[in-house]
């Protein structure tokens, strides 16, 4: 079992397959910063990360997601799924939803239940000055083909003030008829994102917009969520908020990342990482370097304690762009 020092029990491993993306979604990977990817040699090999996972199937991890960049833009993500399906372990994937249509048997023969799909706008020219690419028709059909397969989908909207701020009543009414469970995200700062405290709409700027249209009621978290869940009476869906900016989740973290460069990151804002692949490459045990990242964990938001310093910030320069390491 892989405890840190707070007596967190890690078991759930964050995967990117890739640190590049077919979109441009402003927050995360404008078109500015598409440039420096990692080299293919640095790459994880479907077979490598085969290796590395059952080392940390062997410690415990009980819960895989797969997130990229955009995951299901490598020529061997059929390939992952499957071989990552045979070890006991619940998988899932967060995608942008472009390329589902192609992949639904996939994740069908693996056994996937869950996916979560990245849609920040629901009126088609807003989704493509956000992503800088016209996807809008095939990732709503995509959303619709998930659903129509009982996949339990979880939709991102990363409000932005002044952005997408207004549809939010727009994303609930969509709950009404469709069982699709929406999750407002706090906006987040990464290396490049143009991040200012004043962008941030906050989870209770988000209740005080639903609550002058909607009765809703407080669900139960779970220990590990990230999310706080609602649900509005009689609505097939539900809604939940990501409170990273505001109030940060971080007491029952039992998350553990690994890039596509397989470096492992104890935390989304760890400041850096251990390199795991090197280390396979040579023939090494990696089992005793999975511990000491674990070890390593600091309590909160990788060591960056307050998040009102953050505040004063046009961007938060982290070693990793949020691209990189898989939000
Ligand atoms: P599940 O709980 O497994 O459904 O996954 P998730 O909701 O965490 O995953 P997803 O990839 O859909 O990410 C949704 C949002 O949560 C993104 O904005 C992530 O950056 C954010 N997020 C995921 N993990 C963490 C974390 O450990 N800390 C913080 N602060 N945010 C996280
Ligand atoms: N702030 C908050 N969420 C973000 N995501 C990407 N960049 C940011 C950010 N700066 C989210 C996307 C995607 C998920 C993996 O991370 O919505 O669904
Ligand atoms: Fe690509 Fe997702 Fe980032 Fe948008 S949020 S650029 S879809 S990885």
């Amino acid at each position: 079992m892989l405890k840190d020092k707070f007596n967190r029990i890690h078991d759930y491993l964050r995967i990117s397959l890739t640190d590049k993306c077919n979109l441009r979604c402003s927050y995360c990977n404008p078109n500015d910063l598409a440039k420096g990817f990692f080299a293919n040699s640095s790459r994880m090999t479907a077979n490598e990360i085969d290796q590395i996972v059952s080392v940390f199937v062997k410690n415990g991890v009980k819960k895989i997601r797969l997130t990229g960049g955009e995951p299901l833009i490598r020529k061997d993500a059929k390939e992952i799924i499957l071989r990552l399906s045979k070890y006991p372990v619940e998988l899932a994937i967060t995608t942008n939803g472009v390329f589902v249509n192609e992949f639904i048997e996939t994740f069908k023969e693996a056994g996937l239940k869950s996916v979560n799909v990245s849609l920040d706008s629901l009126l088609k020219e807003k989704y493509f000055s956000i992503t800088q690419r016209d996807k809008f028709d095939r990732v709503t059909d995509n959303i619709k083909l998930l659903v129509a397969n009982d996949f339990h989908v979880k939709v991102n909207v990363v409000v932005m003030k002044d952005i997408n701020d207004s549809e939010i009543p727009e994303f609930i009414q969509w709950t009404k008829d469709v069982p699709v469970h929406i999750r407002f995200i706090e906006f987040m700062p990464f290396t490049g994102n143009k991040w200012s405290s004043e962008k941030v709409f906050s989870h209770k700027q988000i209740l005080n917009i639903i609550s002058s249209k909607y009765h809703y009621i407080k669900l139960l978290n779970e220990k590990n969520d990230t999310s706080k869940k609602y649900f509005v009476p009689n609505h097939k869906g539900s809604f939940a908020i990501i409170s990273t900016m505001s109030e940060p989740f971080c007491n029952g973290c039992n998350r553990m990342r690994l890039t596509s460069d397989g470096k492992m990151y104890n935390c989304l804002f760890a400041k850096a990482g251990t390199d795991l692949l090197t280390s396979l490459r040579l023939g090494n045990n990696i089992e005793p370097l999975i511990k000491e990242c674990v070890q390593g964990k600091s309590f909160m938001l990788g060591g960056n304690n307050e998040t009102k310093n953050w505040g004063n910030q046009t961007t938060v320069t982290h070693e990793r762009s949020m691209i990189s390491i898989g939000g």
